[in-house]
């Protein structure tokens, strides 16, 4: 409560007067806890310690038990730090009733990004991945026009390379919007000069000593933060006016929104300035299923002019990323680095992830060609797991399966065989 009066107080209303704009659909950054739950933890940290229970080796109780209190001590941290912001919210009544308010892709968890937030804050400086981002970063900037005077900066994460370049350029007002509240949360602790204890937990440990580590977080400029807004928002309804930014920044972002290359740009275009920058920072592993969507440096320099931008400066630069010293593996990445001036306006263009008939719940549910399939695998799902009781066999299953759908037995075993052996993979899935 202390950090926000110290953050209303900076400005605040000059900013909400110039830049920000809410609108109603801003609810949805709400269901980021409800929906997805930040006691993914609690559930891993119980698993882990029913495990505990049954092995036999001291080694493995060990490995065990530092990890079941790890998860433990960092779900009960977290649960704090977002109570201190929102008490009452993990209260379901909170829940906007109408889905298109609240929609968020279900992959993005509170807790999806808690690496970011170790290589932001923490003490395992074996990487240098905060430096060498900025070095980038001011490299981009270095001919844009001075003094900056507003920046947005998308998908912010915990803040770290947006409060270097604030500080470095001196950037008159940044505003850092991301719509997961816990990494806006300890990015409010670290500007307000707070440490934080939370443990690293390693993905890939070789050895015991590396299952997890106490890190304890901190940022040591924070003395000389003003003008910096952390905001919660989602980038699809952004509470911005339009044309008012000099400046928009998107690192690691662009390609893992559930969004079309079109529709990201006209989001950026809306908002900048006419003359304004775009800047982005990052790799390009878009996550989309559909090929078209895929895009190379190349594919988006096209893009981005037939989008109202024009591109002065492109370049690539493999980056360390989220290394740590004690994960057994070691990841690269070729990030895709432009600036691209905003020469003209182009139309809005809807960004709605939901389908009609879920925003109108009274619509039919059409049948559309991977519903149909859907349909197929589903019923063929319930038709052999509910028929099982205990008693039957295989082979008894697989007379009863062929027979049913009139298929040659070893069609029918293939397809058998094919359905069991996924479901006892989903079984060995890793808590990673
Ligand atoms: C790969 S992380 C990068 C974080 C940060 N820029 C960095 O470089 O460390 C992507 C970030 O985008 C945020 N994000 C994803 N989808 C978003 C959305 N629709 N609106 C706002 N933020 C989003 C995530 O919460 C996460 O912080």
């Amino acid at each position: 409560k202390n950090i926000i009066k110290k953050w209303n107080e900076n400005n605040f209303q000059e900013l909400l007067k110039k830049f920000l704009d809410f609108p109603e659909k801003n609810k949805n950054i709400f269901s980021i806890i409800n929906q997805n739950g930040y006691e993914e933890n609690d559930e891993i940290s119980q698993i882990i310690e029913e495990k505990q229970k049954i092995t036999n080796s001291p080694l493995t109780k060990q490995r065990l038990k530092q990890l079941s209190e790890a998860f433990a001590y960092n779900e009960k941290k977290m649960s704090e730090i977002l109570n201190d912001f929102f008490p009452n919210l993990t209260n379901a009544q909170e829940i906007p009733k109408n889905i298109h308010d609240f929609y968020v892709p279900s992959q993005q968890t509170l807790a999806l990004y808690l690496e970011n937030i170790f290589r932001d804050f923490g003490d395992d400086t074996s990487s240098n991945e905060n430096e060498l981002s900025l070095e980038i970063c001011k490299k981009l900037f270095k001919n844009l026009p001075q003094p900056i005077e507003s920046m947005a900066v998308l998908g912010v994460g915990a803040c770290r390379l947006a409060l270097d370049l604030h500080l470095n350029l001196s950037i008159q007002k940044t505003l850092a919007i991301d719509f997961n509240p816990l990494l806006l949360m300890i990015a409010l602790k670290m500007m307000s000069g707070k440490n934080l204890k939370l443990y690293e937990i390693s993905s890939f440990p070789l050895s015991l000593d590396d299952v997890c580590r106490e890190r304890i977080l901190s940022y040591q400029h924070y003395k000389k933060i003003s003008g910096f807004f952390p905001i919660l928002a989602d980038f699809q309804h952004l509470p911005l006016k339009n044309e008012t930014l000099d400046v928009v920044l998107t690192p690691w972002i662009i390609d893992i929104l559930p969004l079309s290359f079109n529709q990201v740009s006209a989001i950026i275009n809306r908002v900048l300035k006419k003359g304004g920058f775009w800047i982005n920072h990052g790799p390009l592993g878009f996550m989309h299923a559909d090929p078209l969507e895929q895009l190379t440096s190349q594919e988006i320099k096209e893009k981005l002019s037939q989008n109202g931008f024009e591109v002065s400066e492109d370049f690539v630069e493999p980056l360390p990323y989220l290394q740590s010293e004690i994960k057994s593996q070691k990841r690269y990445e070729k990030t895709y680095n432009f600036v691209a001036r905003k020469k003209s306006s182009i139309p809005e263009v809807a960004t709605s992830l939901l389908p009609d008939w879920l925003c109108n719940r009274d619509l039919p549910i059409p049948l559309s060609s991977e519903l149909k399939q859907q349909q197929i695998i589903a019923k063929t799902y319930a038709d052999v797991f509910c028929s099982l009781n205990g008693t039957t066999s295989y082979n008894q299953l697989l007379e009863l399966f062929s027979k049913h759908y009139k298929m040659p037995l070893d069609q029918a075993d293939q397809t058998l065989l094919h359905l069991f052996t996924k479901f006892l993979d989903s079984q060995k899935r890793t808590l990673k």
